[in-house]
């Protein structure tokens, strides 16, 4: 490559238009491209590593071999702009728009309900699309594979999946129509139910697919791709060149000429090296047009298959060959093709190569164990000439390495048929079935002699079990040449316990659960091959059908989602209690919809990004800015001396630096920020500032060390009822357990952002800010540049969810950007990347809950006594009112005599933990069920018989003597026992776990009483503005921020019924400070209660002003009526206010009234759990809740679906993991998984309570935004009632340990099978584990 050579111009096609750049930047990928240089804001960033789909295109390109286009989803944010010569991209601004047509996709999504903030959304729409363009009739199988790799925070997946299987063809039933008991199910007559059920969507309505009138593909690429260039292509950017070679030889060149130049063919393994490591390559050598790469080759022995492949290609093309042959040919086809469905997403796929995932040599690469196993090999050229090498242990060398010389690039990779005798296998564990790296996996093989049970040839590999793809050797020698019965295995799994061992801090930790997977997976191996040496007749001894293994069931079945109908009196044009689409949807679908980092940027304007600390508790010594002040494009550095008011937040009596000055308590808080005229700019900046550090002793991490040490908030609370020791003395049975309960973070799609505009006169700011609490930020931007709060306006249109994460700490980030927007006088944008905003913003607080209680053979519980310790990092934050809260609901619903809790706050050297919807009480009732489930297992007794012979009933005081009801609570109780079949489907539980010795089903029935409105009295207000203009349209306005829960469709349908018009002429534009002051936050599921009654408060008010008008004109229309009114000139603008009521809880007394109500749900869920791996499904869940008359049903079981989801992840999957010295590992969805697609419920039904009244909340409502999130512990306790029958196999009965969340890890290892007991434990205290135990 001559250096001096001129860069060549990049050609592609976005949604049918040319884009030519002549600059085009090798670091560039192509979301940045088309969010800030084409202004297409519809593709959303996530995360920027290709976990989380929210960028989501669709890839099209002409093949001329095959003179086809294929056409694949991609993520945007790792596909390189340079990669895209000659493609045509479609986005989701491509197929569809609300000013012209919107497509099929967008609109069934929208209709179905499902998108909540809809940040989300376009990446699904465009998965979904991508799929449509391939196969427009898909399968359900096809749908959620599609989506796989699609993460929605909001919904829970079960609306978006429902939208979805309307185009496919076997959902041609009512299952596909959203609601009522399927026709398919032997339930209800479809007819009948069709008119009888309220249905939450109507397919009627839909526009049929019609692929005739999708963009053609431009025949000007079609032409280039023909024209075969001959010409290198060259790109260069500021620090990085792109060269295209157009042939294997000068490739070859290339990289002998480069041997340090990484190939780039998916970027999925380079692209996020670069972008989280740092790792600067000057060249990237891209192979795309060199065909010999894609080529496959068959031959008598197998299938060569080109190295560039993508590995969706390599899956289609042996599920090609696999029928072609004869099944004993292609055992090795069919495990590849196993693993490959399982790996990555399909977006994923669609691009990784199958040479760059050999090269990668992750430790646990999919591929590599199984392309070993069964003995593949790889062609391999450079200078020297080409020579053909073995994919075997010699193969791997160490973490990234392989024995290939920097100069050699793989060719193609050999794929051998298989002998006869000759049988594959495959396994994976990962934390999430899809989209998940895998925890353990594996490839085996074995040869037998001909008819025969004796080894002749085996191979075992393993990912994850050290640097790299391993060999367990001595394994295959203590089994070949013997006969492959028990006594072989069970030698075999001794010797590879010695073999695979893996120290006890090794990293990735989980050593124990990891160690037990080598065996449980050869176990598994063993199983299928004795099956086939049956098949084949080679032995003849039957398998009892107790020990078989079958996968976990996977497709999502249609589901029920019952609510009551409106009355017959009701209006036609009143919308309240109807299923309204969330009045954006079609925005969020079509990427329309404007959240704040969609902002075009303003001239001048500024990004920054922040500098954090690295030690855990420190002394500040230094910090040098100097190096970042030369970069290119740096302005200026903020730090804490430069900001003119206060440097500090006050809460609960704390103070909370915003940016540290003198010392650091916690790894990633904040120390300055630097400024620069771009993201990445801005980004090089910080990472350029020197921070010197003098580390203090003993930081505490631990709730366990905060109490040793005494490290707490203060105060620390107490609450009792009764008399909880003298009750102890009195009962037939004491019991004393520990549940920690991990912490959770909000993982919102839109990660924190903000812009911050100075006006440019009288110290006047305008801030958009990603906020559910606009006061808060406008107050704390105005203490901080010591001005006015009349000079600040804080504008929130809508956010990407929040989920509480976007309260205290958002306000903290306002705040310094709006001091470098001060000092610079310049528009300053901040938007956190995904991996700061989880390192720094804080999560829900880990609990350790300690627990005594005293109960009677009878099954009351007499006395409990609870004990909170909540990790809530270096500042309080909200962390006291969170373990007030947790107080406030220790009784749950259940009428304990005596009952006493203590709670505290303990202050961490951890970033600091923060509101997360529930705020304390999913973490409170975990522990308080639990105790309820060990009383039912040391009684024996089924944990629902507990439940019920302890609950709450007629007139009933909590104990902070409150009285209430619980009369609908009793009747959600018995409606889900109902609705689930909850005693004849425990009978079958029962029974299939008699059945299955390695699978077992677990099922549970969980309440949850939950109060509603903040305690702090004062914050339960609300106020509205309502203005009409004279052409009758009507602009709403209410101190409510939309975050995805609908409340300004439901703020639309109290507009709607309060002035009798139709909601289309009501308009919400955005929260702002300036129009609706001094409003509380959006949060406590008191949104719609509060503002509800405010908007209703100003529609009155107005409704009664137009009323003289309407008496002298009864037959004009609602616009003559304003235009009237204008002329006689009444004021068509208002004000509404709603004075909530006076919630108090005084903790001398104990006493107090800190709720408006309580909203009631009762959940019942069943599992299927595999005891070998841990892994499970849940088959069933069936949710009722009591939520009064809902106002909008769909929004209302949005609300409950996505919450419960929420809940799936917080008590069987969400793990935060830091270092022994307080970094956060888990910073991004390839470390910390939240519930996906493949983790929907099998079948979800949710029935809101019918004929329930709520006297306190508007219409008769009630809050909902909070209550389902307990709800997902079903599936916890579920779990543990699955594991409980797999102890039972081994003879250990009564109460266990199963911390939350149930893990794989912790649900396998609390089955105690045989393989988990054969791992001996490490004694704690002589290794430094890997992860805190926080
Ligand atoms: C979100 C996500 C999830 C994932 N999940 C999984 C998973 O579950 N299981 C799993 O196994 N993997 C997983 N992966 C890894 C993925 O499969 C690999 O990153 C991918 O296969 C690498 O291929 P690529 O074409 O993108 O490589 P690139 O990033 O383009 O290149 C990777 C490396 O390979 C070298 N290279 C590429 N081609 C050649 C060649 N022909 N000859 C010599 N060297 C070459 C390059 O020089 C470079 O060093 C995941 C990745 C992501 C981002
Ligand atoms: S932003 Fe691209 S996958 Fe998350
Ligand atoms: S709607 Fe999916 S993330 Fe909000």
């Amino acid at each position: 490559m001559s250096a001096e050579k001129e860069g060549d111009s990049l050609c592609f096609f976005v949604n049918g238009k040319k884009v030519t750049e002549n600059n085009a930047d090798p670091e560039t990928m192509l979301l940045s491209f088309l969010r800030e240089k084409l202004r297409l804001t519809g593709t959303k960033y996530g995360c920027g590593g290709g976990g989380c789909g929210a960028c989501t295109v669709m890839v099209s390109r002409h093949q001329p071999a095959t003179k086809t286009i294929t056409h694949y989803s991609a993520n945007a944010c790792l596909l390189p702009l340079c990669q895209l010569h000659g493609a045509a991209v479609t986005t989701v601004e491509g197929i569809g728009s609300t000013k012209t047509r919107v497509h099929p996709v967008q609109e069934r999504i929208a209709k179905a309900h499902g998108s909540q903030c809809g940040f989300c959304t376009p990446g699904m729409v465009m998965s979904m699309y991508a799929l449509l363009r391939n196969k427009p009739q898909p399968t359900m199988e096809d749908i959620t594979q599609a989506l796989a790799g699609n993460l929605c925070r909001c919904t829970g997946y079960r609306p978006i999946v429902d939208g979805c299987r309307t185009f496919c063809q076997e959902a041609d039933c009512c299952q596909a129509s959203g609601g009522g008991d399927c026709c398919l199910s032997g339930g209800q007559n479809a007819d009948e139910a069709e008119h009888e059920k309220p249905q939450l969507f109507d397919r009627e309505e839909f526009l049929p697919l019609d692929p005739t009138q999708e963009l053609i593909f431009p025949p000007e690429l079609i032409l280039m791709a023909e024209a075969a260039n001959p010409k290198t292509l060259t790109f260069r950017g500021e620090r990085m060149s792109w060269v295209s070679p157009p042939s294997l030889e000068e490739l070859v060149q290339l990289k002998t000429s480069n041997p340090k130049a990484p190939l780039v063919m998916g970027n999925t393994n380079i692209g996020p090296d670069i972008k989280f490591k740092g790792i600067l390559h000057p060249l990237i050598i891209s192979p795309t047009r060199v065909t010999e790469l894609f080529q496959v080759t068959q031959t008598p022995r197998g299938v060569w298959v080109g190295a560039g492949c993508s590995l969706t290609e390599v899956r289609s093309l042996l599920e090609k060959l696999v029928p072609q042959f004869p099944e004993e040919r292609t055992e090795l086809f069919r495990a590849l093709s196993r693993q490959l469905g399982n790996l990555g997403s399909q977006q994923i796929r669609n691009v990784a190569s199958l040479g760059g995932n050999i090269m990668s040599a992750y430790p646990n690469s999919d591929l590599n164990p199984v392309l070993a196993a069964g003995n593949c090999k790889v062609s391999v050229v450079c200078g020297g000439g080409r020579r053909e090498l073995p994919l075997n242990q010699d193969f791997f060398v160490s973490f990234g390495k392989t024995i290939l010389t920097p100069e050699e690039i793989v060719v193609s990779v050999f794929i051998p048929f298989s002998r006869k005798g000759e049988f594959v296998g495959a396994f994976r564990q990962a934390p999430r079935k899809e989209s998940s790296f895998p925890t353990v996996t594996t490839g085996m093989r074995v040869l037998f002699s001909e008819g025969s049970r004796v080894v002749q040839e085996v191979s075992i590999y393993y990912g994850g079990m050290g640097p790299t793809t391993v060999s367990a050797t001595k394994t295959c020698a203590a089994i070949v040449t013997r006969p492959w019965d028990d006594e072989t295995l069970s030698r075999a799994y001794d010797v590879l316990l010695d073999e695979l061992v893996l120290p006890p801090s090794a990293p990735g930790g989980q050593v124990e659960f990891r160690r037990s997977l080598t065996l449980s997976l050869l176990f598994k191996f063993n199983l299928e091959v004795l099956q086939k040496l049956r098949e084949m007749n080679v032995i003849t001894d039957e398998l009892p059908e107790k020990m078989q293994m079958r996968p976990l069931p996977r497709e999502i079945q249609a589901s029920l989602q019952e609510f009551q109908h409106v009355s017959k009196d009701q209006s036609d044009q009143d919308p309240v209690g109807r299923p309204i689409m969330h009045r954006s949807a079609l925005g969020h679908a079509t990427g329309e919809a404007v959240y704040c980092d969609d902002i075009p940027a303003t001239d001048g304007e500024l990004f920054l990004a922040l500098v954090t600390s690295s030690r855990a508790h420190a002394k500040i010594t230094g910090l040098d800015v100097s190096e970042a002040l030369r970069l290119p494009g740096v302005v200026d550095v903020v730090t804490a001396k430069d900001i003119p008011g206060q440097k500090v937040r006050k809460i609960s009596g704390y103070e909370e630096e915003l940016l540290a000055e003198t010392e650091v308590s916690c790894v990633g808080q904040m120390l300055c920020a630097v400024v620069a005229d771009t993201r990445a700019h801005a980004r090089r900046g910080a990472a350029a500032v020197q921070v010197g550090y003098e580390d203090l002793p003993d930081p505490v991490f631990t709730s366990e060390e905060a109490v040793e040490k005494s490290s707490f908030f203060e105060p620390r609370r107490t609450i009792e009822r009764g008399n909880v020791t003298e009750a102890f003395e009195t009962v037939d049975q004491l019991h004393e357990g520990e549940l920690r309960i991990g912490g959770q973070e909000h993982f919102y799609m839109e990660t924190q952002s903000m812009l911050v505009l100075p006006v440019g006169e009288e110290a006047e700011f305008n801030a958009y800010v990603s906020t559910q609490w606009p006061t808060l930020t406008q107050d704390a931007i105005a203490e901080t540049l010591s001005i006015p709060s009349n000079r600040v306006t804080c504008h929130v249109k809508r956010l990407g969810g929040a989920f509480g994460g976007k309260v205290n700490k958002t306000a903290i980030l306002a705040c310094i950007t709006s001091v470098a927007a001060w000092k610079t006088n310049r528009a300053v944008r901040c938007v956190l990347e995904r991996g700061e905003d989880m390192l720094l913003t804080g999560a829900r607080h880990p609990v350790l809950g300690r627990y005594k209680v005293g109960f009677m053979n009878d099954g009351r519980i007499v006395a409990v006594d609870l004990q909170y310790y909540a990790n809530a990092g270096n500042t309080v934050d909200d962390s006291l009112l969170v373990t007030e809260k947790m107080l406030l609901h220790i009784d749950n619903a259940y009428n304990i005599p005596n009952l006493r809790g203590h709670a505290a706050a303990c202050r961490t050297n951890l970033p600091s933990n923060t509101a997360f919807r529930g705020f304390g009480v999913p973490q409170a009732l975990v522990v308080v069920e639990n105790v309820v489930n060990d009383v039912a297992a040391l009684l024996r007794r089924p944990a629902d018989q507990i439940r019920e012979i302890n609950m709450y009933t007629g007139p009933s005081v909590t104990h902070y003597k409150f009285e209430f009801s619980p009369e609908s609570m009793r009747r959600c109780w018995e409606e889900c026992k109902a609705k689930s079949d909850y005693g004849a489907r425990r009978a079958a539980v029962d029974q299939f776990n008699q059945q299955n010795r390695w699978k077992k089903r677990g099922m549970s029935i969980i309440p949850i009483k939950i109060g509603i409105a903040f305690s702090e009295g004062s914050l339960n207000q609300a106020a509205a503005l309502v203005h009409i203009y004279q052409d009758g349209s009507v602009l709403v306005a209410h101190g409510g921020a939309e975050m995805g829960q609908g409340l300004h469709t439901k703020m639309q349908q109290v507009a709607s019924r309060e002035l009798g018009i139709p909601p289309s002429k009501i308009y919400i534009s955005e929260t702002s400070t300036s129009t609706v002051p001094n409003t509380p936050p959006s949060a406590a599921s008191y949104g719609t209660d509060a503002n509800g009654m405010a908007v209703k408060d100003a529609c009155q008010t107005l409704y009664q002003r137009l009323e003289p008008i309407r008496q002298k004109h009864p037959k004009g229309s609602w616009e003559s009526w304003a235009q009237a009114a204008f002329f006689e000139k009444i004021s068509l603008s208002a004000t509404g206010f709603y004075r909530g009521p006076d919630l108090f809880m005084d903790w001398d007394t104990k006493e107090g009234k800190p709720f408006a109500y309580f909203t009631f749900g009762v959940c019942c869920c069943e599992v299927e759990l595999d005891c070998l791996t841990g892994d499970y499904r849940t088959v069933r869940t069936d949710i009722v809740m009591d939520i009064g008359r809902s106002v909008n049903p769909s929004v209302d079981i949005g609300q409950i679906e996505g919450a419960f989801m929420q809940g799936l992840g917080l008590y069987t999957m969400e793990e935060l993991k830091f270092s022994p010295s307080g970094l956060l590992y888990t910073r991004g969805p390839s470390q910390y998984k939240i519930p996906a697609v493949c983790d929907v419920p099998l079948r979800f039904n949710v029935y809101l309570l019918p004929d329930s009244h709520n006297p306190h909340a508007v219409y008769s409502s009630k809050g909902i935004g909070e209550a389902a999130l307990f709800l997902g512990s079903s599936v916890f306790f579920a779990i543990k009632d699955a594991v409980a029958a797999a102890r039972s196999e081994s003879g250990l009965l009564g109460p266990f340990s199963l911390d939350s969340p149930a893990t794989p890890e912790r649900a396998c290892l609390a089955c105690a099978s045989p393989f988990t007991r054969k791992i001996p434990a490490s004694e704690p205290g002589s290794f430094k584990p890997w992860a805190l135990n926080i």
